[in-house]
């Protein structure tokens, strides 16, 4: 079995990462795959207005209570009681791990059709035109997961990857015609503390890997020195997205803050 990762992560300041718009997302070059994200590979744009992260951070919390819930009512009420910031404080006396499977990370379809009303899904069709979300599991619905990060826990932060190797590790079809990037929105964040790095200029590098199942969790092992990179932390506040390549290098960075950091993830499907 693999050691957990120790990555050194630079941090970075807020023009580090460019806004990305219609007119600047492909450099004004052809809209593929490739091109997307421009020189570095990565960008931002507008965040979530503050009642619009209220309301997707209130529907993580009755995600997550749900999930608990389904193990013991007891746990349940545990979580439902607890700020999703404070998540980390009643974490150890209910089952996490279990609570946080892969299935339990996808949003129901109901809960995305919600969070697709905001903003951020207008900024997502003036960047990218007609989309659709992926569902590369195949839960049936367009997939928004999320990822609950204690702090000081190093095995709930992944291995740097490419979103593409998990596509390639598991025969995902890319659907016909289509075209993929990521976005990832922090919505508890404490920024130089955790959050999400990404390598510039990687998605257009070669970085092999191997595979492994760990547990539950793949772990993707470089054949290359991550220590020989430079890992950018995104210094966005709760609510800013980070846009990027679907070949871009990422990961998150272990929590050094004091809150669970939570953040929603998603994979959208472009012409
Ligand atoms: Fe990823």
């Amino acid at each position: 079995m693999s050691a957990l990762p120790n990555y050194k992560f630079s941090d970075a300041e807020g023009h580090d990462f460019p806004v990305l718009n219609a007119a600047n997302a492909f450099e004004g070059r052809e809209r593929t795959e490739a091109n997307f994200g421009g020189t570095l590979g990565y960008g931002t744009a507008k965040a979530l207005a503050a009642d619009e992260l209220a309301h997707v951070k209130s529907i993580l919390h009755r995600k997550v209570a749900t999930n608990a819930a389904a193990i013991d009512p007891e746990h349940g009420k545990l979580v439902s009681g607890t700020s999703i910031e404070q998540y980390h404080t009643v974490a150890d006396r209910i089952e996490h791990a279990k609570m946080f499977s892969k299935a339990g990370r996808i949003l129901s379809d109901a809960d995305v059709k919600a969070i697709r009303e905001t903003s951020l899904f207008d900024t997502v069709r003036d960047m990218f035109g007609d989309y659709t979300l992926s569902d590369e599991e195949g839960v049936g619905w367009e997939q928004i997961s999320f990822r609950f990060v204690r702090p000081n826990v190093a095995q709930d932060v992944g291995f740097l990857h490419k979103d593409d190797w998990f596509w390639q590790y598991n025969n995902w079809p890319v659907p016909a015609g289509k075209k993929r990037a990521k976005c990832w929105v922090g919505l508890v964040v404490d920024a130089g503390r955790n959050g999400l790095g990404l390598v510039p200029e990687s998605h257009t590098g070669t970085f092999d890997f191997d595979a492994e199942q760990v547990g539950n969790k793949l772990a993707f092992n470089p054949r290359f020195n991550p220590d020989d990179l430079d890992i950018v932390r995104f210094p966005g506040p709760a609510g800013q997205p980070v846009f990027f390549n679907y070949h871009t290098l990422h990961v998150g960075s272990v929590n050094k803050g004091n809150l669970t950091r939570v953040s929603m993830e998603f994979t959208i499907l472009f012409n």
